[in-house]
């Protein structure tokens, strides 16, 4: 049976997992960097990086040592090889492919968004292709027809902003803190979702795919009329995210035949109200719904690990001139 070490460091996590091929998250270590991006209310890319060298090396050898492994055992070495912030990525790809040479052991260079997109088959076993999988996260938000290991179509995306992106300008315009997502998720619990009318942009249409800049616009001017509480722009945001969400995800699930279930995933997917929104989309079609665990759902190893045990399984074997890349679509006939 196999055995991946997983890295991931594309964004603000630095993250190292061992995950067998019985499903088996045998260890997973992760370092954030909340406190150190914190100070400039996003993610500063040159700290990212400089972060993610200093933290990967120990992590790698703390989940070795929780496995009771060694690189010995290890069959791949598999980590994010895009897209994310160059530096963060450049990170943890060359310290995968030092321990490959060193080691003896095959590659495997992951998308990270194929992480986000097989990281419910890590969790749910019963979970077959092909599925419709909502991946929303801080910076993406698509609808994608699973239909294999390395099969991806991809069916809507945003025009603008990302799902999570929107949630993170929303708790800095209201002075909720970083990172965003789970600061309005917490305020909105005491808020009316009712309260502050938000605009669902393009819901209804027979446009595919997402839109949120004008809904960041919107709580922009509700916060600045002065007349509403934080926590009920909060919960009225975060009501129409999710009523968008469930909108575009309902016309993909027209648009296609043949999803044996609906799947959500990416840090967004973290969110309950989100989910059980989906859930509930998804009963209505008669379909299985399947999100992993919340942490399973934002950055970590782990999904880079079951994702590169997945072509692995399949395969997979990448040369050690592999580039990092800023961006790569996970469906090749995407434009953007
Ligand atoms: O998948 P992820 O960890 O990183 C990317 O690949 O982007 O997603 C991070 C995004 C952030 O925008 C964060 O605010 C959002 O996911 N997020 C949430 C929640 N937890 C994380 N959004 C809403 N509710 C949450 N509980
Ligand atoms: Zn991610």
């Amino acid at each position: 049976m196999p055995l991946i070490l997983g890295l991931e460091s594309s964004c603000d996590e630095t993250a190292a997992a061992l995950v067998d091929g019985d499903r088996t998250i045998l260890a997973h270590r992760l370092a954030g960097q909340e406190a150190q991006h914190a100070p400039f209310g996003g993610v500063v890319p040159e700290i990212a990086a400089r972060a993610h060298v200093e933290a990967l090396g120990p992590l790698i050898e703390a989940a070795l040592a929780d496995a009771g492994k060694t690189l010995a055992d290890v069959d791949a070495i598999a980590a994010t090889a895009g897209p994310g912030l160059i530096g963060g990525v450049m990170v943890g790809l060359l310290m995968a492919k030092g321990i490959a040479l060193s080691a003896g052991k095959p590659l495997i260079a992951v998308n990270h968004l194929e992480g986000h997109a097989l990281s419910p088959r890590l969790a749910d076993g019963a979970l077959q292709f092909p599925y419709l999988l909502l991946l929303t996260s801080g910076g993406h938000c698509q609808l994608l027809f699973v239909e294999g290991v390395g099969q991806y179509r991809r069916l809507a995306t945003t025009i603008d902003d990302a799902a999570g992106e929107a949630f993170d300008k929303t708790a800095k315009l209201l002075g909720l803190g970083f990172p965003g997502g789970p600061a309005v998720e917490r305020a909105a619990l005491s808020g009316d979702p009712k309260a502050v009318p938000l605009p669902r942009p393009l819901v209804g249409t027979a446009e595919p795919h997402f839109s949120f800049a004008g809904l960041k616009s919107a709580v922009l001017r509700a916060r600045d009329a002065g007349i509403h509480k934080p926590e009920d722009i909060a919960a009225s945001f975060q009501q129409a995210v999710v009523d968008c969400l469930v909108d575009r995800t309902r016309r993909a699930l027209d648009s296609i035949d043949g999803a044996t279930a609906l799947v959500v995933a990416g840090g967004v997917a973290a969110n309950k109200a989100v989910r059980g929104a989906l859930e509930a989309l998804a009963s209505q079609y008669g379909l299985p719904f399947s999100a992993p665990p919340l942490w399973l759902c934002t950055d970590n190893a782990a999904m880079i690990a079951w994702a590169g045990l997945e072509r692995f399984q399949a395969g997979a074997n990448d040369p050690l001139d592999t580039p990092a890349r800023a961006r790569w679509p996970l469906d090749p006939n995407a434009e953007k």
